[in-house]
């Protein structure tokens, strides 16, 4: 169990997890509530202690006011007479006064102690105070769970969040290499005929070859010899040969070439999902790798025309930028219902880049255009999308400090417009993950 009412000090234990501590509203309302036990007990001061890490037994001061006796972010051991499990037996004389002490009950597990103070000059606490204090901190410990289930609760949304956008990349690698089998198929076919031709050249060379070399040892001896090498040669097409052996390895070497860059291209994507680290990239190669990996999806549907102007290098993340361009391009391509035109454009200005994927596809009514960047958004048959690729591509474009715009008509296609700063932005210098979704 893990407590997210945060310290009111600086120091924490070391098993809180990262990045709730000083959560304002959290500890604004627990210094409310304690604020107000002092006040109905007319104490000098009062404090909040939470076992902040279930496998431990002591407590940590979470909130202080007025004269408490402790200090915020203070250890309590399990056995300190105020606040450890003998707290119920009170009221208790402490130096310079009394003190009273409850217990928290979460059902029945103690989740921390709440105390008050009084100085020596007013008349000390009575049993009627013990007494009267059970309620109050019965509710005190009812806010405090209420308050962890919900960011439990929270935290379990952003991980099941994490996990359905990992699977989305894991989808869409899934696809891509469906779509790259068939492209990497294609050229191995013809890599693959032409070797068989070759193999029946040189079959066809050797052989011209022996009857060479029998007809020069020979040639003195048997005067009609050399127009039957003659015939032969005719009947071969060497001549053919001699200039398709050169044009079958040109386009062999092709080929090869092909699936080389198309092996490299998926590479490139696919860190996208495992580690990518901000660095100096040219986003017009990664569109051209994304545009490699899909041929398959896209060009039966579309005809691509680039519009490419100049652009710098920036920092970025490429595989994940790639991701954004993956993302667009096939949704572009899935709008187009028979045929089409997908533009990609791209320029620059003084402050950013920009990169524009419009389709001449069905568009997007005007009243569904502010959901599609909403997570699972989607108006695919199901099994075709998760909804999840416009809201992914916004939260990486967001990360590298940028935005998507979008203009769409229905009937006459999408402009989708990503503008990424030319200098890495103060939002993008996190963690490469980070606000995923990884
Ligand atoms: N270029 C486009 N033309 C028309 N509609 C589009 C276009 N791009 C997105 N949309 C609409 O926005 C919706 C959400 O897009 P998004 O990419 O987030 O999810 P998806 O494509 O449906 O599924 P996924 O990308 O997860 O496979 C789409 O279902 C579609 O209705
Ligand atoms: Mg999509």
């Amino acid at each position: 169990m893990t407590y997210d009412l945060p310290l009111a000090a600086a120091s924490r234990s070391a098993a809180r997890p990262p990045g709730n501590a000083n959560h304002p509203q959290g500890r604004r309302v627990t210094e409310l509530m304690l604020g107000h036990i002092v006040a109905l007990f007319d104490a000098s001061g009062g404090c909040l202690a939470l076992r902040l890490d279930n496998r431990r037994p002591d407590l940590t001061i979470v909130a202080c006011q007025g004269d408490s006796g402790y200090r915020p972010g203070e250890a309590v051991a399990s056995d300190d007479p105020l606040l450890g499990p003998a707290a119920a037996v009170g009221p208790h004389d402490v130096s310079g006064g009394s003190a009273l002490s409850w217990p928290l009950l979460a059902g029945e597990q103690a989740i921390g102690a709440v105390c008050l103070r009084r100085a020596s000059a007013a008349a000390p606490f009575s049993s009627q105070d013990l007494q009267r204090g059970v309620a109050s901190a019965a509710f005190l410990a009812g806010v405090i769970e209420s308050v962890r289930l919900r960011d439990e609760a929270r935290r379990r949304l952003e991980d099941t969040r994490r996990q359905l956008l990992q699977s989305e990349k894991m989808a869409s690698i899934g696809q891509l290499a469906a779509g790259v089998a068939h492209e990497i198929n294609n050229p191995i076919g013809y890599v693959h005929s032409n070797l068989g031709s070759l193999d029946n050249y040189v079959g066809d060379l050797f052989r011209i070859l022996d009857v060479y070399a029998v007809a020069v040892r020979q040639a003195a001896a048997t005067p009609g010899r050399l127009e039957e090498i003659e015939a032969l040669r005719r009947q071969l097409d060497i001549d053919f040969l001699r200039e398709d052996v050169r044009a079958l390895l040109a386009e062999t070497r092709e080929g090869i070439g092909r699936v080389r860059q198309i092996v490299q291209d998926l590479k490139d994507i696919s860190r996208a999902g495992a580690k990518d680290e901000w660095q100096q990239a040219d986003l017009h190669k990664g569109l051209e790798s994304t545009l490699n990996i899909i041929a398959s999806e896209i060009k039966y549907k579309a005809q691509v025309i680039k519009e490419y102007g100049c652009l710098p290098e920036i920092e970025c993340l490429p595989g994940q930028l790639n991701q954004v361009f993956m993302n667009l391009l096939v949704n572009a391509s899935h709008a187009i219902r028979e045929q089409g035109v997908i533009a990609i454009r791209t320029g620059a200005d003084a402050a950013s880049l920009w990169v524009e994927i419009a389709d001449t596809g069905c568009g997007i009514p005007p009243e569904l255009l502010p959901r599609i960047f909403e997570p699972f958004f989607t108006t695919k048959p199901a099994g075709q999308g998760t909804g999840l690729g416009l809201s992914l591509s916004e939260s990486i474009v967001r990360k590298h400090g940028g935005r998507i715009e979008v203009e769409s008509e229905v009937g006459r296609g999408t402009t989708f417009r990503v503008i990424l700063p030319r200098q890495r932005a103060a939002q993008g210098t996190g963690r490469p993950n980070e606000g995923e979704s990884e």
